[in-house]
């Protein structure tokens, strides 16, 4: 038994048991698929960064204040006026071994950003176009610098990529409200061109990457032949990549990010915003969650969660068989909110303790446990459970419905 830091869920507890559970386990003789995944399913907690040019407004446009990462589109902000961000942006206090080390300290694995957000802005020196870092200001390639922390520090590098694009000219189509930019003359093949020449670009200068994460897929333009193509293509590129479930069209028009009943492409369900009621057994995961309500850097979202929350999200997630991408949005300077900086300390200090209940963990046999959540790890000779208790039974005894293996010691 551990004891945990004061703040947060009570103890988790490990009972090693003789036998297994059915539950899903890892012994099955590895595919590929299987082999390419095992890093992905062990690590089970990651940081999803939002970055870009709408770090500058802030969430803040004419009265309201409201936006995030979606600026330009919801305050409907001629393209001449958010190509002036492009000249502002200036992050002098960006450090990006700072940032891979606060993940790395709050017991992320791996970090998730915004390589191109739908805005279209780059963070990288791409050969494509002037719309990205080296046209402003500050002229430091983040996703190098990103990617040297990152080697640095032990933590796998991923990009989050837009397929929606409100800023090349070939991309269709133009939002409604746009009355700057006529679509004569756009050609959408050629964008797919410049998708794929980007991502080339990306994963042979920044790669070998753990995870394109794509999203922006529900234009009329982007369909399922174009999906499993782009699937395969950043495949050829890096066979071992982990490609997220939103490069193909398979989302059922919710956020739930889990697909229609038909063929799709992708490697894994991305319900955003939300933790599913149960588990999946055989599908792959990923809730992605803001720490307040949004994912670009807003300064007058004050709504945060609770550290002890988030934290009993990712023990929910890992008990579901899931995997948790937490948001930061840094600001226009490049430092993490401050909120964001005492959440994640907060979490890591319960990571240092607790890891061991979450990483390389299965999803816990038992539907429902009245006083917290249980995860699960196969042992040499057995099974071992963690419970992590997020409220104590009253009466002091933590009972534990429907075990009836043999305990071999808790
Ligand atoms: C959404 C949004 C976006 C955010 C993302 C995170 O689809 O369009 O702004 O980046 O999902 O999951």
């Amino acid at each position: 038994m551990k004891r945990l830091t004061p703040l947060i869920l009570g103890l988790f507890l490990c009972f090693s048991l003789l036998g297994m559970f059915s539950c899903r386990q890892p012994d099955t003789p590895p595919s590929d698929p299987e082999d390419r995944m095992a890093w992905w399913r062990h690590d089970r907690f990651g940081m999803f960064i939002h970055w870009g040019l709408y770090a500058i407004p802030a969430g803040e446009w004419k009265d309201a204040t409201h936006y995030g990462e979606w600026i330009r589109h919801s305050a409907q902000i001629p393209i001449g006026e958010y190509d002036q961000f492009r000249d502002q942006f200036n992050p002098g206090e960006f450090n990006a071994r700072e940032w891979v080390k606060m993940a790395k300290e709050a017991g992320m694995k791996y970090i998730v950003i915004t390589s191109k957000h739908h805005d279209g802005f780059c963070l990288w020196d791409s050969e494509f176009t002037d719309f990205d870092i080296m046209s402003t200001p500050f002229r430091r390639d983040v996703l190098s610098e990103l990617r040297k922390a990152c080697d640095r520090e032990g933590i796998r590098l991923c990009f989050y990529h837009s397929i929606m694009d409100w800023h090349h000219p070939d991309y269709l189509p133009r939002r409604d409200w746009e009355k700057d930019r006529p679509a004569e003359g756009a050609d959408f093949e050629r964008y797919v061109k410049y998708l794929k020449g980007q991502l080339r670009e990306l994963i042979t200068t920044y790669g070998p990457l753990g995870i394109l994460w794509f999203d922006g897929e529900w234009e009329s333009t982007w369909n399922h032949q174009r999906g499993k193509d782009l699937y395969e293509y950043v495949r050829g590129l890096q066979p071992d990549i982990i490609i997220n479930n939103r490069v193909d069209v398979g989302r059922d028009g919710s956020m739930a990010g889990f697909s229609k009943d038909v063929e799709f492409a992708g490697d894994y369900g991305t319900p955003e915003q939300e933790v599913p009621a149960t588990g999946f057994p055989g599908v792959d995961w990923e809730t992605c969650m803001t720490m307040n309500d949004h994912w670009g850097y807003n300064k007058n979202d004050h709504n945060w969660k609770s550290s002890s929350d988030l934290i009993r999200m990712l023990a929910d997630i890992a008990s579901k068989g899931g995997n948790l991408l937490l948001n930061v949005g840094p600001t226009a300077q490049g430092t993490f909110p401050e909120a964001s900086i005492e959440r994640l300390k907060t979490i890591g200090r319960w990571m240092s303790v607790n890891g061991e209940a979450i990483y390389g963990t299965h999803a816990s046999p038992f539907p429902f446990l009245p006083w917290g959540r249980c995860t699960v790890k196969p042992t040499a000779t057995g099974t071992r459970l963690y419970l992590n208790v997020f409220n104590w039974p009253q009466d002091g005894k933590l009972r534990v419905p429907g075990l009836y293996n043999p305990t071999q010691k808790a």
